[in-house]
């Protein structure tokens, strides 16, 4: 059977060597040629934390690859380092309980457990400590309503609690600092947890539905994305929500139903579901466009799946209507992991046609071994 090669091209681009930073980004505008960028643009400098969209990898941490022979309960193809290093600025995961520690597991630990949450925080410290002018969010599903401390130990431990962003006063607001200012403090961190007790001794974790809040997550039609407000209820609509100054977060993904209530990532239609067009049903691009008609506001986080498939980044940086883009890595694949396996699987094909007959055994595979999952869960499952 012929191996087949998965391509993976990282090379950075357009880093301006004039724009190297040395005093921090306040010194951007004193007569210096070139100007420091923030977030990989100088246009974000100036602008406020609320003024800004930033591209969120959904499920960040649970990476389908071959370390786990391609789960389809991972979200993403690339690890989140290497979406920080792409210019995404938003890292979403899930977070639950298993023997006393915290842990990323998707659904459910038996199912996908991409290890310690300390251990999955360490190497975004080292990349803050190697990107000083960049500010990062994080969005973690505090799965099993853990208190602030067990947050807090994991944050202290991996280093990345010095970089918390502290709010003044608690609560939504739109008197956000402007990048620059959050750099110049080194507060480059904004750290929500959903259903988390604030707590004065680990400030910084906020708690995500007292400022953002969130469209439908669960969409399985391409015509199904829209921007009325799904969580939290308690603030009403979208425009009460925005009125409060609540930060928005468009979920820009779609599933599949497997049947049996049993729902994962769609990885058939990304070409349509994560284009930056505007031109069809589910493009990310037309949602994102909506939004900000309906809105009058541009949204603030977009999460994508595997966003390193059909360019999401484009739409985003359309939204922040951005002249200038530097210091991006350019990532890009021959082949995702499941062309690959029909690739392979056609190799292996008895009568030699290339039907995709193969395809069709694993999908009954996954379906299979997804309701064994779900029988262990009790319960319908669904990868979100
Ligand atoms: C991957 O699949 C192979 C063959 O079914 C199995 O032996 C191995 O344990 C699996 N590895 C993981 C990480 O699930
Ligand atoms: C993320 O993936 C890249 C490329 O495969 C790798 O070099 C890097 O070590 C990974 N980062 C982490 C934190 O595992
Ligand atoms: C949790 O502890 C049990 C018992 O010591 C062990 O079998 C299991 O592998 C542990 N789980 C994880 C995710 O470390
Ligand atoms: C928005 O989309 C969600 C998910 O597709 C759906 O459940 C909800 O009814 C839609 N809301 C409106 C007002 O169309």
């Amino acid at each position: 059977m012929a191996s087949v090669m998965l391509g993976l091209v990282l090379s950075t681009t357009g880093v301006d060597a004039d724009a190297a930073p040395t005093g921090g980004p306040a010194g951007g505008t004193n007569g210096r040629v070139g100007r420091i960028p923030c977030n990989n643009s100088p246009d974000l400098c100036a602008r406020q934390y609320n003024h800004i969209s930033h591209l969120g990898a959904h499920n960040s941490a649970f990476v389908r690859d071959a370390s786990n022979n391609n789960s389809i309960a991972g979200n993403q193809y690339l690890n989140a380092t290497t979406a920080l290093d792409a210019g995404l600025r938003l890292l979403q995961a899930q977070v639950h309980l298993e023997n006393d520690t915290l842990h990323l597991c998707h659904g459910s630990c038996q199912l996908f457990d991409a290890g310690l949450l300390q251990h999955w925080l360490a190497p975004l410290t080292k990349w803050l400590d190697e990107n000083p002018n960049d500010v990062v969010t994080l969005l973690l599903v505090n799965a099993d309503e853990q208190p602030a401390e067990q947050f807090g130990h994991a944050f202290e431990a991996s280093g990345l609690a010095e970089y918390g962003y502290v709010q003044p006063s608690p609560g939504a607001t739109n008197q956000w600092p402007t990048l620059e200012a959050m750099i110049a403090a080194g507060t480059r961190l904004v750290s929500f947890i959903t259903n988390i007790e604030p707590s004065p001794s680990h400030a910084y974790l906020l708690n995500e539905f007292d400022y953002v809040f969130e469209t439908h997550y669960a969409v399985t039609e391409l015509d199904g994305f829209n921007c009325t407000l799904d969580r939290p209820t308690n603030v009403g609509d979208a425009a009460a929500a925005l009125t409060s100054s609540y930060l928005s977060l468009v979920n820009h993904f779609k599933y599949q139903e497997l049947g049996a209530g049993i729902m994962v990532p769609d990885v058939e239609l990304l070409d349509i579901v994560n284009s930056p067009g505007a031109t069809t049903d589910g493009n990310l691009g037309l949602h994102v466009q909506r939004c900000t008609a309906e809105w009058t506001w541009t949204p603030n986080f977009i999460l994508v799946d595997f966003w390193d498939e059909a360019g999401p980044i484009a739409a985003v940086d359309d939204l922040n209507v951005l002249s200038d883009v530097t210091g991006r890595r350019t990532v890009s694949r021959e082949t995702t992991p499941e062309e690959e396996a029909e690739e392979s699987g056609k190799g292996g094909d008895d009568d030699g046609d290339g039907d995709g007959e193969s395809a069709a055994n694993r999908d009954a595979a996954m379906v299979s071994y997804y309701v064994l999952s779900a029988t262990c869960l009790a319960g319908a499952l669904m990868l979100v």
